[in-house]
């Protein structure tokens, strides 16, 4: 699979991720399955966050990353802090570096090579997260940094009093979720797509040359539940099967393809359990969407052009 600079960071990661926010259902050797599967079909990226199933996620990743065929170094590990389950944001500097910390130890690691701060803290003290920032690359607990679900001038504030550059914001993106696309085509209008919901992120992102990672590629709505052959969406999942066989693939390739039809080294975080789905989604890097198909299938998902 070919790979793609996150955020011109230098770090080389293919265009699909395995995001395992939901492997807590697996036992360690269908883990250790899913990652090798996913290694062998060129995937080398993989998405954690320390709230994930109250941390059990990282370390059944950890173990799996431990016992599967290929090496630590011969991938990409990214994790995420900053939610205190249930109670609050927290960006303060001990509880990043804590964080930091106990994610390393539950994932058996040395080391991360990217960390995002997974939601946008109102009390965050930008100097405060810079102090952590340095402390985690000085320590090398942590190679490259970034945020998650953040508007471009949080990006901004934050951005003004870190030294590294953000390489990634991991925001929600798919065929059921295309708010920034719906504001991007309705600029300047007086419908309701043309309310700015997320301040221009992906126009920002491209600009700033930050990679946007696509989380939920397949869900409706707030983790409703999958688009994909549901029948609630025959229009979308008519042309999701017609440009399967047009390209050669499958239905969730194309909609991760989709995604990384748009431009500025985007890329899919995909949450699949299943080996065999892995596989199938990262087919989606081989393909390149015609511009009409891509419109077509926005078409089909419930949008028009104003
Ligand atoms: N930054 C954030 O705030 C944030 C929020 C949420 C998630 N994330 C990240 O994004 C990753 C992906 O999120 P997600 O898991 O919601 O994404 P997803 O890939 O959209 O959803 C995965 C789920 O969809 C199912 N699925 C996919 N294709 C299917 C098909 N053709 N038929 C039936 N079921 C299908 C999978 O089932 P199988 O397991 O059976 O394939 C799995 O249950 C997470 O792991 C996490 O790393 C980040």
């Amino acid at each position: 699979m070919k790979r793609i600079n996150i955020g011109q960071s230098g770090l080389m990661a293919s265009p699909i991720g395995l995001g395992v926010m939901r492997i807590t259902k697996l036992n360690e050797e269908q883990a250790t399955a899913l990652l090798e599967s996913a290694y062998a079909s060129g995937v080398n990226f993989f998405d954690n966050a320390d709230i994930y199933a109250d941390g059990e996620s990282e370390k059944l990743f950890g173990a799996a990353l431990k016992k599967a065929s290929f090496n630590r170094s011969d991938v990409l590990v990214q994790t995420k802090v900053g939610i205190v389950p249930g109670k609050r944001y927290n960006f303060g500097k001990q509880y990043i570096l804590d964080a930091v910390d106990a994610s390393l130890q539950r994932l058996g690691v040395d080391y991360v090579d990217s960390l995002l701060l997974h939601r946008p803290d109102p009390l965050m003290e930008p100097d405060e997260v810079a102090e952590a920032f340095l402390t985690l690359q000085n320590s090398g607990k942590v190679r490259q940094f970034g945020v998650s679900n953040f508007n471009p001038m949080q990006v901004e504030l934050l951005q003004q009093a870190v030294p590294q550059r953000l390489i990634a914001n991991q925001l929600q993106l798919s065929l059921k979720h295309t708010g920034m696309i719906d504001f991007w085509l309705h600029t300047n209008m007086a419908d309701d797509h043309s309310i700015d919901h997320d301040g221009g992120v992906l126009e920002y992102s491209r600009l700033k040359g930050m990679t946007v990672q696509a989380w939920s590629p397949y869900q409706y709505g707030m983790f409703e539940g999958v688009f994909i052959d549901n029948p609630k969406f025959p229009k979308l999942n008519a042309k999701l099967h017609e440009m399967a066989d047009k390209y050669h693939t499958n239905v969730n390739a194309i909609a991760a393809a989709w995604i990384l039809r748009i431009p500025g080294n985007t890329q899919v975080i995909a949450g699949t359990t299943y080996k065999d789905r892995i596989a199938q989604v990262a087919e989606a890097a081989d393909v390149v969407l015609d511009g009409q198909d891509w419109y077509d299938l926005y078409f089909a998902a419930g949008n028009d052009l104003p």
